[in-house]
């Protein structure tokens, strides 16, 4: 069975919810007649109960959330819980972004507790692992991605391994401008699966969806996106803008 791609749009510190309406019905309109692609728009906390609410439990599109605090509930001042994310019926959660790993001093192992406590709350962790230039300068790109899934997975079952999507998303290339080339982002998307493969073996690893996130555009995103092993987008900056972000949903549509 083909993997259906999956592109999600993360919007990251921008858009009120007052801006959610106007934004949707754009993009909703653009993307009516796609069926064939799992869309996933990720708010920021504050304009999550307003999309959830205008999205109305659609399957069409689906909600995800940009972080969620790895404990279940308690005293933890300005933290988000994945009830609480369920409650607005959020369906996925981006884990190990460069910036909260860069900006906020997220680690493999925090990433690997978020990820736990989203699979038993039935939310499905987006994992973000890549390397930076300096590490692709010094080849080190595979090492560096090797070392993020296995702080991040490692001792998770094939069911659990099931549920999760991973991104591969090179530092370098995130707002900057600078994608990678499609056969760079080929390379490593391979190598991603095949460390999949060697560790829960292919059944699992050839169903896993793997995202591409960097600077994807309405006009890069065909060419990444035909790669074998690119079974999908996370798009920040180009996803603010509604109708780019559906001419990107379209490039994500299998050829008849
Ligand atoms: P960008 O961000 O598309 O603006 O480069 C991608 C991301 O951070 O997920």
């Amino acid at each position: 069975m083909p993997r259906k791609k999956f592109v999600a749009g993360n919007w990251k510190m921008n858009m009120t919810s007052s801006e959610v309406a106007p934004y949707l019905e754009i993009f909703r309109r653009e993307t009516e007649h796609v069926d064939t692609v799992d869309i996933t728009l990720i708010p920021p906390f504050t304009a999550l109960a307003k999309t959830s609410e205008i999205l109305d439990g659609t399957q069409r599109i689906r909600l995800g959330a940009q972080n969620m605090s790895p404990e279940l509930k308690g005293a933890y001042t300005g933290e988000i819980s994945a009830t609480m994310l369920r409650d607005l019926y959020v369906r996925f959660v981006l884990v190990g972004h460069s910036e909260r790993r860069r900006l906020f001093g997220e680690t493999d192992e925090i990433a690997r507790r978020k990820i736990i406590t989203a699979l038993a709350t039935e939310i499905r962790p987006i994992l973000c692992i890549g390397e930076t230039l300096e590490e692709r300068q010094a080849g080190q790109e595979n090492s560096v991605l090797e070392g993020q899934l296995q702080g991040a997975l490692a001792g998770l079952t094939k069911d659990q391994l099931d549920e999760i999507i991973v991104a591969y998303e090179p530092v370098w290339a995130i707002g900057t401008g600078l994608n990678a080339t499609p056969e760079q982002a080929q390379s490593a998307h391979r190598f991603i699966r095949d460390y999949l493969a060697k560790t829960w073996g292919t059944e699992v690893s050839s169903r896993s969806r793997i995202l591409y996130g960097g600077s994807v555009t309405a006009e890069n995103a065909r060419k990444l996106l035909s790669q074998p092993d690119i079974d999908g987008a996370l798009v920040g900056g180009a996803s603010l803008d509604p109708r780019a972000f559906a001419e990107i949903v379209s490039a994500a549509v299998p050829a008849e």
